[in-house]
């Protein structure tokens, strides 16, 4: 993992990311750095074990810089869920950002379990946000109604992508739906399925998107209220 980290973004500032998510993980209570493997025999009806991406924890200094770009009107209301929850850091981020209710949606009971447990202490310091873990492969998830943010770091590819990114740009109850993606391997998904791109950190590092509104229906020229 150290390796990875030094390949992508030059010895110093790998060496420097992982020194923040460690400092981070000791902080919040999180046990969340050692990666592990998605297991293709997770007991989930439909899960597709080739689209998924084995557990990593995201970089907590970043994701925080992405869900800083939601306008804080959007953040205090929303629900933020993270696609693939894994040990539960992006989670705490999005507890430390401000986010009223949060779901967590992660395909391995084991890594819920963790997730679990690493989230205790922050539960116990902020004691009116609601926290849900659910075991679920995320395409079968249905998101509740009402303002959302969707948070993924790079959890899975390929048609589980699509049908999650297709079931968000669906939604049709008039809330805002923001998409924060960080390492967005798979970013045409969100496009294609109704998404426009408000923010980006490059090289590829996160996007931010937001579903566009349905267009309004327009009143006939000469019709009343014309
Ligand atoms: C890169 S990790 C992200 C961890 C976490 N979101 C974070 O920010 O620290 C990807 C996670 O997605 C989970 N995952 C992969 N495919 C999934 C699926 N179809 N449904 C739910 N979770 C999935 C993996 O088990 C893993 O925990």
């Amino acid at each position: 993992m150290a390796l990875v980290s030094a390949r992508q973004r030059g010895l110093v500032a790998g060496l420097g990311d992982l020194v923040s998510q460690w400092t981070f993980d000791r902080k919040h209570g999180l046990e969340a750095f050692m990666p592990r493997e998605v297991e293709a025999t997770e007991d989930q009806a439909g899960f597709r074990p080739a689209d998924s991406v084995q557990y990593q924890g995201v970089d907590p200094g970043l994701a925080r810089e992405v869900l800083l770009g939601i306008p804080a009107g959007v953040r205090s209301q929303a629900t933020f869920v993270d696609y693939g929850c894994g040990k539960g850091r992006g989670l705490a981020v999005g507890m430390l950002a401000g986010f009223p209710r949060l779901v967590g949606v992660e395909v391995s009971p084991e890594l819920a379990a963790a997730c679990d447990r690493n989230l205790r202490r922050l539960r116990e310091r902020h004691p009116g946000v609601a926290l849900e873990i659910r075991i679920l492969d995320a395409a079968r998830y249905e998101p509740p109604g009402g303002p959302l943010v969707a948070f993924l770091y790079n959890p899975f590819l390929g048609p589980t992508l699509d049908e999650v990114a297709g079931r968000l740009g669906r939604r049709d109850d008039g809330h805002p739906v923001w998409v924060a993606y960080v390492n967005p391997r798979g970013r045409g998904a969100f496009p294609r399925a109704s998404f426009l791109e408000r923010a980006a950190w490059e090289p590829s590092r996160a996007v931010l998107l937001e579903r566009r509104l349905p267009a309004s229906p327009t009143t006939p020229a000469g019709s009343p209220g014309s």
